[in-house]
């Protein structure tokens, strides 16, 4: 037993964190065009004004926008089936409010996609990746208003339309549930309340984050009822960041400690897109946690109506949870969680756990019994050229390595696991800290954290390890 036969191997990326060209044929400015550097100490700052002098990362990215061709060359040449690929709103409507979209937008994407599919790459298409138009952030506080909802109807509308026949494969946004915890309400949601300057003390207000989780899942719901009106081959599907969670000790307190967060956190958006309809545990959270949701009489039936095809997922590491506070702390991506003495950590403390993912492959199909994908996962490391020219990233092939295998250990127990796209196939920005140095990549791009470099590409050791694991179907590891 093994990897079904057309199992979807590939790689994914987000159009603002590759693409570049931020202002080039009539793109928009977008949520993330105003973040500066960070690093891992260091947080991102938000500047609604552009600062001379000041360097943000995903303006230029590493111009995948003007070198998309010889970057899909080289995927083709691993052999992937699949490339997660995510539009730029702002290049579509560049405020999200114009009448007609930029026809240069849709050109280009038009562009991307038949490359893809020259080389038989199937496109998976992420509608939301944490890049929606800055314009929507000022005039509706983003996804707090329910005006968001047409608003990013028309945008998949004229998606759904131009792409028909040649996408298959399509995601409403991405890591939904990230707006669960206090760092997804700007990037993930737009949402920007005053006072927020940077990433790490953004001014919360969680009736705001969850109201706009609720007309994300109208949104994504009508998505689903759309894309089908429109080709009854599309497949679309939900995408969660996954960050499996395990109680610290066997002491019940930490074990009901972590279910609870686990509901809220790893859970609750899934439900919601998957189930269609709210989970009865967040009745609870709500009322303790003083939020109220305002709906409308369809949208209970709409998010019936609206549920996944597929359900898709991130996957980098895990944490710990415990009932008793002061124990060591590990922070990740917008994670926070206690140290998991078992675990080794990357350079960024991210808790390393192949097992964690065929455990959370298990959970997920258990609760579902949908296709599944994981469509991240990955190690964000530091790579160096060497004397000889290349680049030795062992480090990463082990990671992967070792996943691989425990998707192979899912697959045996039974999970429906139809694809893997391992993050920044290519190196690109990273989301959390706009640095450079945290690769993931297959492939080297030779641009450093200063805005310095060439550009140019150099297959790193790990290309010539994934293009066999493709051509073996996941047998030679
Ligand atoms: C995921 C996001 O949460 O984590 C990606 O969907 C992001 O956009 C990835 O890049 C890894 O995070 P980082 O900060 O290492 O780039």
């Amino acid at each position: 037993m093994s990897f079904k036969e057309g199992f979807l191997w590939g790689g994914a990326l987000a159009a603002n964190q590759c693409e570049g060209a931020w202002d080039v044929d009539g793109k928009g400015v977008s949520c993330v065009d105003i973040c500066t550097i960070g690093s891992s100490t260091k947080p991102r700052r938000i500047t609604p004004q552009i600062e001379k002098d000041t360097f943000y990362p995903n303006q230029e990215a590493i111009d995948f926008y003007h070198r998309y061709k010889e970057d899909i060359a080289l995927f083709a040449e691993m052999g992937f089936k699949i490339l997660r690929l995510s539009i730029a709103w702002t290049r579509i409507f560049p405020t999200g409010e114009e009448m007609e979209p930029n026809e240069k937008g849709l050109e280009f994407y038009d562009n991307l996609i038949d490359e893809c599919l020259k080389y038989n790459i199937e496109p998976l298409i992420t509608l939301s990746h944490y890049e929606m138009p800055y314009a929507l952030t000022q005039k509706y506080n983003g996804w707090a208003s329910r005006e968001m909802i047409n608003i990013f109807m028309k945008y998949c509308n004229v998606l759904f339309t131009r792409f028909k026949g040649k996408v298959k494969y399509w995601l409403t946004f991405n890591e939904i549930n990230s707006a669960t915890g206090t760092h997804g309400s700007f990037l993930p949601q737009g949402i920007l309340n005053e006072g927020s300057t940077h990433f790490k003390n953004m001014v919360d207000i969680p009736q705001l984050r969850y109201q706009g989780l609720h007309h994300q899942f109208v949104a994504s719901a009508l998505a689903v009822k759309l894309a089908h009106e429109i080709d009854d081959n599309y497949k679309v599907g939900c995408m969660q960041l996954f960050a499996t969670a395990y109680p610290l000790t066997c002491d019940p307190d930490d074990i009901v400690e972590t279910q609870t967060r686990n509901h809220i956190r790893n859970w609750f958006c899934g439900d919601v897109q998957v189930r269609g309809s709210y989970p009865k545990y967040m009745d609870r959270f709500f009322i303790e946690n003083n939020i109220k949701i305002e709906m409308q009489e369809d949208d209970l039936r709409i998010l019936k109506e609206g549920t996944a095809d597929f359900y898709s997922f991130s996957y980098y590491m895990s944490i710990c949870y415990s009932s008793k506070p002061d124990q060591e702390q590990v922070e990740a991506n917008m994670l926070k969680g206690l140290k998991n003495p078992y675990l080794k950590a990357s350079d960024w403390g991210w808790q390393i756990d192949p097992k964690g993912l065929r455990y959370s492959l298990n959970e997920i199909y258990d609760r579902y019994q949908i296709p599944l994908m994981l469509v991240e996962n990955g190690l964000g490391a530091y790579d160096e050229i060497d004397q000889n020219g290349k680049i030795e990233d062992d480090y990463r092939i082990e990671y992967l390595r070792q996943h691989v295998e425990q998707m192979k250990e899912a697959v045996n127990d039974g999970v429906d696991l139809i694809a893997y796209t391992p993050w920044g196939c290519i190196d690109i920005v990273s989301a959390f800290t706009g640095e450079m140095s945290k690769r993931y990549g297959f492939i080297y791009v030779d641009k450093q954290n200063d805005g310095s470099g060439t550009l140019d590409r150099y297959k790193k050791k790990s290309f010539d390890w994934y293009k066999k694991v493709i051509a073996t179907n996941g047998e030679s590891l």
